[in-house]
């Protein structure tokens, strides 16, 4: 699900027999609450996720959901396929086909997965603009080096997309794992930029994003993110 966002004044006009022009009389009445408190403002903007009552009648109670899931190996980072699992399978909630993928996971990769139907949320969370860490634990074939330390911070050219990724943290934590901090998604990028050196991910698993993390959540399991994981970033 998309974020709509709309004018209070238009939103009414939709969802009631009211038209546009008679949404100033319903403001200066007070007849109009949005959240909870009462309208201030025809232009007032309104999402999908606004609470908003009219004459005691609830015109739209739309309520945002955030998700998350330990997402095991082997299943789809989709919400259909006719073949496999998808990580909407695992997932039990009675609007879960509203849901989106926020940043997929490759079938073999697993960990933390990220389910919204917050449309807003979702493009903050994947814009590199908002500087959000998602941090994985890798697994090589072949030995690294600290040569890989600053070719990632200093970025890697992708010749496909025509740019260079955005500097990442590498923490080599023995000779064949690491921990990898980046800030943006690109496809495969963690495969791609070990694929740099020639070295061959033999397992990728995301641990966190943000201040969202993994602990406590058992391969395959999912759970409601808390208030303070889904606004916090
Ligand atoms: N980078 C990859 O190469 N694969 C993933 O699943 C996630 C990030």
């Amino acid at each position: 699900m998309k974020s709509r966002t709309q004018r209070l004044d238009r939103f009414i006009s939709r969802h009631s027999v009211y038209s546009l022009a008679d949404t100033r009389l319903l403001l200066a009445q007070k007849r109009i609450l949005v959240d909870g408190l009462v309208a201030r403002s025809i232009q007032q903007k309104v999402t999908q996720f606004t609470h908003v009552v009219l004459d005691g009648e609830c015109l739209q109670d739309n309520q945002p959901v955030y998700i998350m899931l330990n997402k095991p190996r082997g299943v789809v980072s989709a919400t259909k396929d006719p073949k496999h699992t998808t990580v909407l399978d695992l997932i039990e909630h009675p609007q879960k086909d509203e849901l989106h993928i926020v940043g997929r996971l490759d079938f073999n990769t697993t960990g933390l997965l990220l389910l919204t139907n917050d449309g807003s949320w979702s493009r903050k969370i994947s814009s590199p603009e908002s500087g959000l860490v998602k941090t994985y634990e890798v697994t090589l074939a072949g030995p690294l080096s600290d040569d890989y330390i600053a070719v990632f911070r200093e970025g890697i050219y992708f010749g496909y997309e025509n740019i260079t990724t955005k500097p990442a943290n590498l923490e080599i934590l023995s000779d064949y794992s690491a921990r990898l901090s980046l800030i943006e998604g690109k496809y495969h990028q963690v495969k791609r930029m070990f694929g740099f050196f020639q070295n061959e991910v033999l397992a990728l698993h995301r641990v966190s994003v943000g201040n969202i993390s993994l602990e406590g959540l058992e391969v395959g399991c999912s759970r409601l993110l808390t208030i303070g994981e889904s606004l916090r970033e």
